[in-house]
């Protein structure tokens, strides 16, 4: 089979990073891997059952022991703690502090330094509707992202995170819906513009799928999308989660992708391809 759109974004930025990045990762530090020594992040909303916290992990990855800081800045949140080779770390997150909610500015970015590189996961455990994303190191951030998401489910938005590593950074966004956003209305289509200093962040969310919505910006940014709560595939009540990925910048993106089908998954896997540039041709193969 053989199909044409404009343009080849590989859906999952799980897929990808896991993936394209942890393939080609290099052991030397700079790499344009998921291992780094600084992180800018923040969570994207969730439902709201048992006000479960946020979570980072941090995960070793070299001989010497990283030293690793997690801040909160804005609610002067701070731990410090040494992770060796393997080991995982978890930080339990204050989770008003860091979960963006709503369709506006906020001041919920979360800083993450490493004297050795190091990965690191977030992940939102709360009551029923859980994920978790793979964090990109601030070497490998970009100014050109696109959105990923799933056509919503009931009331609960798809949505944009995104998080600025500098002050003063502009950030356009061209919305596949039209949204509400810091209490104005824009149509699909119409570009928001939004200046970001280092760890304030924008959310963005839309009852509408805002996949394919357009991401620039004139510093590297942390981006990340997804879907407060949604049920994907089948639509079968009680499947519902919160879904969330770090977006990887379109600098990052590759030509050929390998998928490994779910063990007893019978029903066939879900997969979205994004366009960044027009007549792009992709081929299942
Ligand atoms: C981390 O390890 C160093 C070297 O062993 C030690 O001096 C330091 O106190 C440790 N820091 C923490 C937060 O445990």
């Amino acid at each position: 089979m053989t199909f044409w759109i404009t343009a080849l974004y590989l859906l999952s930025a799980n897929f990808l990073l896991k993936g394209y990045l942890a393939d080609s990762a290099a052991s030397n530090t700079g790499a344009r891997d998921n291992k780094g020594t600084e992180f800018i992040l923040t969570f994207t909303e969730n439902l709201q059952r048992d006000e479960h916290d946020a979570k980072l992990q941090a995960v070793g990855t070299t001989q010497t022991p990283a030293t690793v800081t997690v801040e909160a800045p804005a609610v002067g949140f701070t731990t410090t703690f040494n992770v060796s080779f393997g080991e995982v770390k978890t930080v339990d997150l204050p989770r008003v502090a860091v979960e963006l909610r709503g369709s506006g500015v906020q001041d919920k970015g979360i800083h993450v330094t490493a004297s050795e590189e190091i990965t690191v996961y977030g992940v939102f455990t709360e009551s029923a509707t859980s994920d978790a994303f793979l964090a990109l190191p601030t070497d490998v951030l970009g100014t050109e992202h696109f959105a990923s998401c799933s056509p919503p489910s009931g009331s609960f938005p798809s949505q944009i995170g995104v998080v600025g590593t500098d002050d003063g950074t502009t950030v356009s966004i061209v919305p596949k819906q039209g949204v509400t956003f810091d209490g104005l209305a824009y149509a699909a289509g119409q570009t928001i513009t939004v200046t970001l200093d280092r760890l304030q962040c924008l959310q963005l969310q839309s009852d509408g799928d805002l996949t394919g919505s357009h991401i620039t910006s004139d510093k590297s940014v942390a981006v990340f999308s997804g879907n407060l709560f949604v049920t994907v595939g089948n639509g079968r009540s009680g499947s519902g989660d919160h879904i969330v990925e770090m977006v990887p910048p379109v600098d990052t993106w590759g030509r050929q992708f390998v998928t490994v089908p779910l063990k007893k998954r019978t029903a066939g896997d879900v997969f979205r391809v994004i366009a960044a540039r027009d007549n792009t041709q992709v081929r299942p193969c």
